[in-house]
């Protein structure tokens, strides 16, 4: 590798953390490749130079194992990389037991033993690993509905001194006191639930731009997701959805320059089928009125392999945080998170995705310290 690397700790070793390992494997064995890439660059890191030197999971068939091997264990799926000849990234670190709190629930609990749970001493004993691997960012992969391990990471994150990205619906990013503590701290707090590359939130926040830029009024829209991972698999317990219904619904009505009441949104995660795997199909329609009140419909499925989807955009995450810490400057994380994450913090929630991008990459291609105003 020819570029600096970023030592990132994983919590969660599920099909996201699959497709950011092999995703890694992939561009540092094809260089050349800027194919799939939103940042092929950003400062001195290209695509391969994440380094995983810590990882946590709860499940007995991932926890101990070297991370590598983790990858494919358990309820994980093939998500579609082909493995060709990939150097085996995390070969050389075990996952350690994390904290189970509010992690695995119900519907993950029917299809995964949990390890042996923590000592009392449990926290301190990851601070100490989180220090000891000389963690820089902590990406946290938890299962949707998680808010109090999500909770628990962060608080970790801070008092071993890195930045934590949060891939999920638990509101951490978006919360205005847990900012003010990662600015106190002077490290880039980026999140909330990943905004996949080209998915179902993107496409949608597309589509209702477009009728607020052509003067069309959005009357109702739905959103409706199947797939067959996991991820879908723990979302059929209905309680833990609150706060992906929220991020996801938010993200696409943000994007609306009109009002929408309630009963004419409806957006979410819908059902799991099996013989998806990692396949998730979204199903969007957008109904509206146009010139003279005359009636416009659209229809539109995407069909996206689900977790590479979302491993490209935690990549440009982790490089951005690095280079925020490098640079002393980490009020770019909203701007991070505007662009690549669903539930920003509020100040940037309402900005056209061209705006956040256009700010990021700015401040990324300027050797100057601050974001545009
Ligand atoms: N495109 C995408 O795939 C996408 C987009 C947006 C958000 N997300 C979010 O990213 C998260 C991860 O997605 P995934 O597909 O990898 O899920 P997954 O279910 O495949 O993986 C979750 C992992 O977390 C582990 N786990 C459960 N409880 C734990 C605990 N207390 N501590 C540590 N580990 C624990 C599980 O054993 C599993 O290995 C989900 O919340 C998902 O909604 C994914």
């Amino acid at each position: 590798m020819n570029t600096p690397q970023i030592r990132v700790g994983i919590i969660g070793i599920g099909n996201c953390a699959r497709a950011l390992i092999e995703g890694t494997a992939f561009y540092r064995a094809n260089p050349e490749v800027t194919s799939g890439l939103m940042f092929p660059r950003v400062g001195p890191y290209d695509a391969g130079s994440l380094e995983p030197v810590a990882a946590w999971d709860v499940d007995t068939e991932k926890v101990g194992k070297d991370l590598w091997s983790a990858r494919t264990a358990g309820q994980n799926l093939d998500v579609g990389i082909p493995q060709g000849d990939l150097l085996p990234v995390g070969s050389d670190i075990e996952v350690l037991r994390a904290p189970t709190l509010d992690g695995a629930g119900v519907r993950y609990q029917e299809r995964i033993g949990l390890a042996t749970e923590l000592s009392d001493q449990g926290a301190e004993e990851i601070i100490e690993q989180i220090r000891a691997a000389r963690v820089d960012v902590l990406l946290n992969y938890l299962p949707v509905g998680s808010q109090a391990a999500t909770e628990w990471w962060a608080a970790a994150a801070l008092r071993a001194g890195t930045a934590f990205v949060n891939n999920i619906p638990a509101f951490i990013a978006s919360n205005d006191e847990w900012r003010e503590r990662f600015r106190a701290a002077g490290l880039p707090l980026i999140g909330d639930d990943i905004k996949s590359q080209l998915g179902a939130t993107y496409l949608h926040r597309a589509l209702v731009r477009a009728f607020s830029d052509r003067g069309i009024t959005l009357e109702r829209t739905y959103q409706l997701n199947v797939g067959g991972n996991m991820d879908f698999y723990n979302m059929l317990e209905r309680d833990r959805l609150a706060s992906k219904r929220k991020s996801k619904t938010s993200a696409v009505t943000d994007a609306y320059d009109g009002e929408l009441d309630d009963d004419s949104v409806h957006i979410g995660p819908s059902d799991y089928v099996k013989f998806l795997g990692d396949t998730k199909k979204a199903f969007i329609r957008c109904e509206g009125q146009g010139f003279g009140g005359a009636p416009i419909d659209m229809e539109v499925q995407l069909t996206v392999p689900d977790s590479p989807n979302s491993a490209g955009v935690v990549i440009d995450a982790a490089r951005i945080a690095k280079l925020a810490m490098d640079r002393g400057d980490v009020a770019v994380d909203e701007w991070v998170s505007a662009w690549l994450f669903k539930a920003p913090p509020r100040a940037v929630a309402q900005e056209s995705d061209s705006v956040a991008k256009d700010r990021l990459n700015q401040w990324i291609s300027d050797s100057g310290r601050t974001v545009p105003a």
